[in-house]
């Protein structure tokens, strides 16, 4: 029976010494470790731990089929970020950086024609831009077939499954590399946008006064057969919060520039690069 603070951890961690999982055991035993460390380190009080509880339960009576509130929080406490980066360092320093997947993703999204618009609104407000590259290896070589799968939010800031009046799939569209390894979409330039902050995670934000917008980008998901695909995003370099977004995922490779042409329309050249699957 333990007396004191260090034998108390001691005795929880070797609860775990029958697990029949090895790793589960090694997570067991380190969150333990941890927690019970974050806790001594802070002199947690018995209010504190009750708020943390309640923090935790809002964040889980938040969560529902269109909201997952822990992955929120996750994000703003940039672990989905270092996640991404223990798992997904990219293989060689020419490959096309990773970054979170996000919430937003929609599985299925129809494949389109190389140039056609992913706006499928009539109303939509926003600055016209296309969007066009190559999909290649670290190489150079065009890689054949690649499927480009994007999504961004609208001028308001919402992506399509977040505003019941906008048209499904509005903003998302798949597109697969051409014999060059081009590919090209027409779209609006992506805005700032705030992730849901009507929940816990957003009163923890403005607690610590922290905003919570993310910096203006477009998601994509490249997959090509013999290559390790790439959950990424296109940064835009003249939006704000590229210093602060409040989910860390910005990486300097991933900022472009949307270059305006004689027609008014604004055009961005974005390359992925791939690298070959072990
Ligand atoms: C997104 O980029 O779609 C996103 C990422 C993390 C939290 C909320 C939204
Ligand atoms: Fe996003």
């Amino acid at each position: 029976m333990a007396t004191t603070e260090n034998e108390l951890t001691a005795e929880v961690i070797a609860s775990f010494s029958n697990t029949p999982d090895p790793r589960l055991k090694t997570i067991m035993e380190s969150l333990v470790k941890h927690l019970h460390m974050f806790a001594k380190d802070v002199r947690l009080t018995d209010e504190e731990w009750f708020a943390g509880i309640k923090f935790l339960t809002d964040s889980g009576d938040m969560c529902s089929d269109v909201r997952q509130e822990f992955i929120l929080l996750s994000d703003t406490l940039g672990l989905s970020s270092l996640v991404d980066l223990m798992n997904h360092a990219k293989g060689n320093d020419l490959a096309t950086e990773p970054t979170i997947l996000g919430p937003f993703h929609v599985q299925g999204s129809p494949f389109m024609d190389n140039g056609a618009s992913i706006v499928k609104r009539s109303l939509t407000d926003g600055e016209p831009a296309i969007v066009r590259g190559r999909v290649l290896d670290i190489e150079g070589n065009p890689v054949v077939g690649a499927v480009i799968d994007v999504w961004q939010t609208d001028a308001n800031g919402k992506y399509d499954i977040q505003d019941s009046s906008d048209v499904a799939g509005n903003l998302r569209g798949r597109f697969k590399s051409d014999a060059d390894g081009r590919y090209e979409f027409k779209t609006i330039r992506p805005v700032p946008y705030p992730i849901p902050a009507d929940g816990p995670v957003g009163k923890m934000l403005r607690s610590v006064n922290r905003h919570e917008w993310r910096a203006a980008h477009i998601h994509a998901i490249v997959e090509a057969a013999g290559f390790t695909s790439v959950t990424t995003h296109i940064f835009d370099k003249d939006s704000d919060f590229l210093d602060s977004d409040t989910v860390f995922g910005v990486k300097g490779s991933l900022i472009k520039t949307f270059i305006k042409q004689n027609d008014g329309v604004l055009l961005l050249d974005h390359d992925f690069i791939l690298v070959k699957a072990k």
